[in-house]
């Protein structure tokens, strides 16, 4: 399993001056002007000639060197107009590309404008997810050293500094496992991981694997996986206080390679399918930035794993399964075998009677199509989730996107030869069939869903290429909220 990033932080004043300096537009203009306290032998005039002729003008992503007498180098980094969170996060990460290896270091926030505990949490954040590397395979290229960040005396930096930790230990879990090639990770492996995370945190967990799971009733999770030489499992991880209905279970797909099974995906569509166990690894993202964070809510996770494969026992399109909760369910395609998982595992976490369930889910290209790789799909019955949901993504710089559950098209699943087809009959509004699908298995518990890509195709600074391990910060920060009602 890779590490993050050997970077450490701290809150408060480095030994000696600033090695790094965010500064959007607005300070920067100020700056020109007067100069800088924090950096010494720079007077307003000597700073404001070195200005002039840069072509410096603190965009966002821009840097400029200040070399002063002694050699020593002091970095302006730019963020742009305003004290937007997304800005923050991304310069305190690009500030990591300029800074030398191994040096302990400080950064500073000289914007103009309040600076407040939002902003120093982006900056928190930029600075740990930026500096994620996945290593299992490569060796580490740089060995980052300690940075001290400069906080505003009225922000209570230790804190921030807690919590932002646990969410990177967890964004940076999430990465690391679906970053991880699917011959390191098979459902036995991931089973493991979720068993590990509840051990560190005492938190129980059970699993099943192979034929147990058609014991347990979970024949579809079973159906998908049996063609694999890897037996499928289903974990489940409960957390918070005994003997009471879980305030939230939480669902995640956990297919760790999607072939597409006899209905084969051609090369380019299978090229990433290491990270169809996404959902799954967003759900123990969450578990261990929960773990880390000790809070006490009533809590269920649900992990159903296996391996999409072809093999001489491989489900077929034709074949009708009887789902956990009896629903005969016919297969119209291998590829929709999400959902089949997702079902299995919802009808299970339905019979503990939780006040809300949510599962996540790299479940269809459809919510690709409709709304590109960086905004996932979501649907729900539980308008109260649904809005939190919205609105905590919205602010945490992972907005979500509320699609409509169209009754009509549950016309699109219905079959003679069963209860329910798995796929719809009409190609379009994929993600919505898929999640009416679904909703059938919610039953009366109000319920979330969403369908996330889960992986950055190019490279960002505060997100490198692979798994961006997106939405962990918001489930857990509804998590959070949900300790109040
Ligand atoms: N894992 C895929 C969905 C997926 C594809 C997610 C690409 C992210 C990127 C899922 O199992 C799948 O193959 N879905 C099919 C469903 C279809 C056969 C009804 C799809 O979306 O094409
Ligand atoms: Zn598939
Ligand atoms: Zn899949």
């Amino acid at each position: 399993m890779g590490e993050q990033g050997r970077l450490e932080l701290r809150v408060g004043e480095g030994a000696r001056g600033l090695q790094a300096l965010l500064i959007n537009t607005e300070s920067f203009t100020a700056m020109r002007q007067e100069g800088h306290p924090r950096l010494p032998g720079w007077d307003g005039d000597r700073l404001s000639a070195t200005l002039e002729r840069s072509r410096f003008q603190a965009k966002s992503g821009q840097t400029l060197a200040l070399t002063e007498n002694d050699g020593s180098v002091s970095w302006l980094v730019g963020c742009g107009t305003g004290l937007a969170t997304a800005q923050l996060r991304r310069a305190a990460a690009s500030s990591l590309s300029v800074i030398p290896d191994g040096l302990d270091w400080t950064l500073g926030l000289p914007l103009a404008g309040s600076v407040g505990a939002t902003h120093v949490q982006a900056v928190m954040e930029g600075l740990l997810l930026g500096s994620y590397v996945f290593d299992l395979h490569k060796r580490r290229e740089r060995s980052l050293g300690c940075c001290s960040v400069m906080v505003p005396s009225e922000v209570d930096g230790e804190s921030l500094l807690r919590w932002t930790e646990a969410i990177a230990a967890g964004t940076c879990l999430t990465r690391d496992l679906v970053n991880t090639p699917a011959a390191d990770l098979g459902p036995g492996e991931l089973a493991q991981a979720a068993v590990e995370i509840a051990q560190r945190h005492g938190m129980r967990s059970e699993t099943w694997s192979g034929s147990d799971l058609l014991e347990r009733g979970f024949r579809m999770v079973h159906a998908v996986g049996r063609a694999s030489a890897r037996a499928p499992t289903v974990t489940v991880v409960r957390a918070g206080p005994k003997d009471v209905p879980p305030a939230l279970a939480l669902i995640g797909k956990g297919v760790v390679f999607d072939s597409g099974g006899l209905n084969l995906k051609p090369a380019s569509g299978m090229l990433l399918m290491r990270k169809d166990m996404g959902g799954a690894g967003t759900v123990l993202g969450i578990l261990e930035a929960w773990g880390r964070l000790g809070k006490e809510l009533p809590l269920l996770a649900v992990i159903p794993a296996a391996e999409n494969a072809v093999g001489p026992d491989s489900y077929r399109p034709g074949d009708v399964l009887r789902s956990y909760d009896g629903t005969t369910v016919e297969i119209g395609n291998t590829d929709a075998e999400g959902r089949l998982l997702l079902a299995d595992a919802m009808s299970f976490a339905r019979d503990q009677s939780p006040a809300r369930m949510l599962d996540l889910a790299t479940l269809t290209g459809a919510a690709r199509v409709a709304l590109g790789p960086d905004v996932p799909a979501l649907f729900g019955t539980d308008e109260d989730l649904v809005e939190r949901l919205l609105e905590t993504s919205l602010v945490r710089d992972e907005p979500l996107w509320r699609m409509p559950l169209v009754k009509r098209y549950n016309e699109f699943l219905e079959t003679p030869f069963a209860d329910v087809n798995h796929m719809s009959s009409d190609s379009r509004g994929g993600c919505i069939t898929a999640a009416l699908f679904l909703q059938r298995f919610a039953g009366d518990v109000p319920w979330a869903h969403i369908d996330l890509y889960g992986w950055e195709d190019k490279g960002r600074p505060d997100v490198p290429k692979g798994a961006n391990g997106m939405l962990v910060r918001t489930v857990v920060e509804v998590m959070e909220q949900l300790l109040e009602i």
